[in-house]
């Protein structure tokens, strides 16, 4: 397994691969790797000849209050996992690689990006979109996988490479949950003790609300009867409980085909998000 830190060291090997007729499948990280993203590196493992990890904390989608300094970065964890998954390159490169003194550009998936967690989050989905276009035009990957868990990245990210027309296949895959329910994510271990006892309740909450979805009950109010179990958690603080129509990302108006209902949830210090999808 290689680890390459140029952009320019990356092109060339992905370049090489696909004038050998080899696949590239691409699973873009911030390192920290879990479970969750062990299932994306097994998919891409299965569907492509080759398959390259980028491992890179993007400064670009913190916002300045934001975790940024203290996000975990276990890079020789990471690393073992990576090769033990017969990874082919891991790309690892510097913040000064991707955004080279003078650096402008940023791309905004307009509207889909205020919503929800952009909302919350003022201008980190640009800081996404950006890394994710710029990790494409170096790895231009045949398949690029995503897990369901960042439920609205996975929209932006489909809907950039849609009106950007990229030649990238974008592959959502579904959630890795813990077996009390509790989607991971790099960021449970900032959790407590306590803390990641009762965190499984948002997504009981979620399933809660989805099995009210058979019953003769409106969007608004099933997205009441969720909040209203998500305030019961001790500690919870609500940034959002939506339920929304799953490629335009707005609320939706009637509980009818299929929906997706998604959570973000402050406890403590720590933002969880979850997502599952709704079939009325
Ligand atoms: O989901 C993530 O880990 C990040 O948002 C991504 C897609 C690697 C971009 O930095």
């Amino acid at each position: 397994m290689r680890v390459i830190t140029r952009a320019s060291e990356m092109a060339s090997l992905t370049e090489v691969w696909k004038r050998q007729g080899r696949s590239v499948g691409f699973v873009p990280t911030m390192g920290a790797l879990h479970e969750g993203h062990a299932s994306l590196i097994r998919r891409a493992r299965r569907e492509n000849r080759r398959v390259v990890v980028s491992v890179f904390v993007n400064p670009a989608q913190f916002g300045p209050k934001e975790d940024f300094t203290r996000y975990p970065r276990p890079f020789a964890a990471d690393r073992r996992l990576c090769a033990a998954l017969k990874v082919d390159a891991i790309y690892h490169p510097t913040v000064n690689e991707v955004y080279p003194e003078g650096f402008r550009t940023v791309v905004e998936v307009a509207g889909l990006s205020d919503l929800l967690c952009g909302a919350f989050r003022p201008g980190h989905f640009k800081g996404v979109a950006t890394v994710v276009l710029k990790l494409f035009e170096t790895a231009r990957p045949a398949r690029a996988y995503f897990g369901e868990k960042d439920f609205q990245q996975l929209q932006i990210i489909r809907r950039m490479t849609q009106d950007l027309g990229l030649k990238v296949k974008i592959v959502g895959c579904p959630t890795v949950r813990g077996k009390d329910g509790l989607a991971l994510s790099s960021r449970n271990q900032y959790l407590s003790p306590f803390e990641r006892a009762i965190a499984p309740k948002l997504n009981a909450a979620l399933k809660m609300g989805a099995r009210l979805a058979r019953r003769k009950v409106s969007a608004g109010q099933l997205a009441k009867a969720v909040r209203l179990e998500i305030m019961k958690i001790p500690e919870a603080v609500i940034d959002y409980v939506s339920l929304v129509d799953p490629e335009t990302l707005e609320d939706a108006k009637a509980l009818k085909g299929r929906l997706r209902l998604l959570a973000a949830v402050r406890i403590g210090k720590t933002r969880l998000i979850d997502n599952i999808p709704v079939s009325c």
